[in-house]
């Protein structure tokens, strides 16, 4: 299933305690494949997302399970491929401030947009970007400070009516607290059927 390769990714990156958050229709689903996640030495908890809010929703949705305790978010259907990201995930999970990932694509309007200064500090961040300042898209795995579900509790729906998890980011830029990874990897967006298509068949 797709959301094996996100899961994956958050076991590479160290984390061993997981919330996932998906809707009222599919949570069993979720539930029958990965129980309470003993088999993988992992600790799975659910929760349902009762509309389909955004991103940052997550944030608020798990806001007693992340306990103001540093944290991951990972979109299930994006897909990180072969090894070259490995230390990449280390480095942002040990890290203290909030942590994104940059990666060169072709077309940055269809994305989150970050600008990385020579210090790893993220110089600008954008959602979906008419004239992005970089050609660095934001894929969809996040690594948080304590307060991040404060951040998101505190913003208010954009334009396309989500809670975008780049206004969180835009709230650390703001604080100085955003860094970015320049990442070499190989990154699939499956999220649209296009981008699924393209991940079954390379991945
Ligand atoms: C979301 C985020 C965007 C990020 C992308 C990665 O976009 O808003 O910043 O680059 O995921 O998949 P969406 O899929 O909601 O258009």
């Amino acid at each position: 299933p797709m959301f094996y390769y996100p899961l994956c990714t958050l076991m590479q990156s160290g984390v061993r305690e997981l919330l996932l958050i998906t809707n009222a229709r599919d949570i069993e689903l979720f539930r029958q494949h990965l129980g309470d996640g003993a088999f993988l030495g992992m600790r799975v908890f659910y929760a349902v997302q009762p509309f389909a809010l955004g991103i940052a929703d997550a944030l608020r949705i798990g806001g007693d399970f992340v306990c103001g305790e540093r944290c991951a978010l990972a979109l299930g259907d994006n897909v990180f491929f072969g090894t070259s990201h490995l230390k990449a995930l280390k480095d942002a999970a040990a890290d203290q401030d909030a942590m994104v990932f940059g990666i060169k694509t072709s077309d940055p309007t269809q994305y989150g947009v970050v600008e990385i200064g020579s210090d790893g500090r993220a110089l600008s961040i954008e959602e979906k970007p008419r004239n992005p300042r970089s050609d660095l898209a934001v894929p969809g795995l996040y690594f948080y400070p304590g307060d991040a579900c404060e951040i998101a509790r505190n913003l208010t729906p954009s334009a396309r009516g989500e809670l975008e998890i780049t206004d969180v980011n835009a709230e650390y830029l703001r604080q100085g607290r955003l860094k970015a990874i320049p990442l070499d990897a190989a990154w699939l967006d499956a999220g649209t059927f296009d981008g699924l298509l393209t991940a079954v068949t390379l991945a």
